[in-house]
């Protein structure tokens, strides 16, 4: 995609931005010729990422931890020099399994990273992108942000959640010009999605292939989203041609009308 240079020099954190969606996004940004800073839980992720993406800025961080939040925060302002756009990507699949199964563990480490670790990144981004002209916030939901989704509640209610917030600080933040929107995206070509398909067809007793066919039934184009399309969008809300977008659920997801 060619944002005729509109974000060439833009400054943005992509929190779990060493592999899947999130480096997808990064690179798609770099391309653009902004000045990107990634944060990943996952050392040997973020040693990948910088081979790939010499110039990312990259940092160790949990999502859900408030003291390596800051320290990427303090790390990646100084090396960028401010900040235009904070891609709250950091997501985790959480348990499959009937709630009665699900763990307090597992539930608590769902919300933990998927819900508490954007507010963290939140409200350390609001002063930096307070002295920005271009600010943007885009926090990764899922289509599980708005349908129900059976055997993964604890994934669905975070989503929601991240639905509401978004929705709340488009309000909140409007006056002072900062967008924020959300990305749902549906089922993406991707290593978490494959271990999705094998975990949901252990727990309903099927093949994975059989799960594959029925995850796709009610999509209308019957197929997978590429990352492409999920970073492409990330790009569109940055740009300025995405300025007047706030509050919004971007479906970026092949016509998802029921999960499985
Ligand atoms: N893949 C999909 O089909 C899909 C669909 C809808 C929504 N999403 C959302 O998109 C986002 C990215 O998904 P993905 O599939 O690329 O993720 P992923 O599972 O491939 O993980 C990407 C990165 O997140 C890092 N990470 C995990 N926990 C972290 C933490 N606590 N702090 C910092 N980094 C952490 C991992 O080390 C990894 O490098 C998530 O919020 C996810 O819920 C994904």
């Amino acid at each position: 995609m060619n944002m005729q240079n509109d974000l060439a020099g833009c400054r943005v954190m992509i929190s779990a931005g060493a592999s899947g969606i999130g480096l997808a996004i990064a690179k798609a940004f770099v391309a653009e010729g902004a000045n990107v800073h990634i944060c990943d839980v996952s050392d040997k992720a973020l040693s990948a990422a910088k081979a790939d993406l010499p110039t990312v800025g990259i940092c160790k961080a949990d999502v859900s931890v408030v003291t390596e939040v800051d320290a990427w925060f303090e790390h990646a302002l100084s090396e960028l020099g401010g900040l235009d756009v904070l891609i709250n990507n950091a997501g985790i699949a959480g348990p499959t399994a009937g709630v009665a199964d699900v763990s307090v563990d597992d539930w608590d480490r769902t919300m933990a990273v998927n819900v508490r670790g954007q507010f963290l990144c939140i409200r350390r981004a609001i002063p930096a992108l307070q002295a920005s002209n271009r600010a943007a916030i885009i926090s990764l939901s899922s289509v599980a942000g708005r349908l129900g989704y059976p055997l993964r509640t604890p994934y669905a209610a975070s989503k929601w959640a991240v639905v509401g917030m978004v929705q709340s600080l488009a309000i909140e933040l409007g006056e002072q010009d900062i967008t924020v929107n959300a990305i749902l995206p549906g089922i993406v070509e991707s290593e978490r999605v494959k271990e999705v398909v094998t975990a949901k067809a252990r727990v309903r007793g099927i093949t994975e292939d059989e799960m594959r066919k029925e995850v796709l039934e009610h999509v209308a184009l019957h197929r997978m989203v590429p990352m492409q399309d999920i970073a492409a969008t990330a790009l569109f809300l940055a740009s300025r041609a995405g300025r007047s977008v706030t509050g919004q659920c971007m479906n970026i997801c092949a016509g998802v009308q029921t999960l499985r």
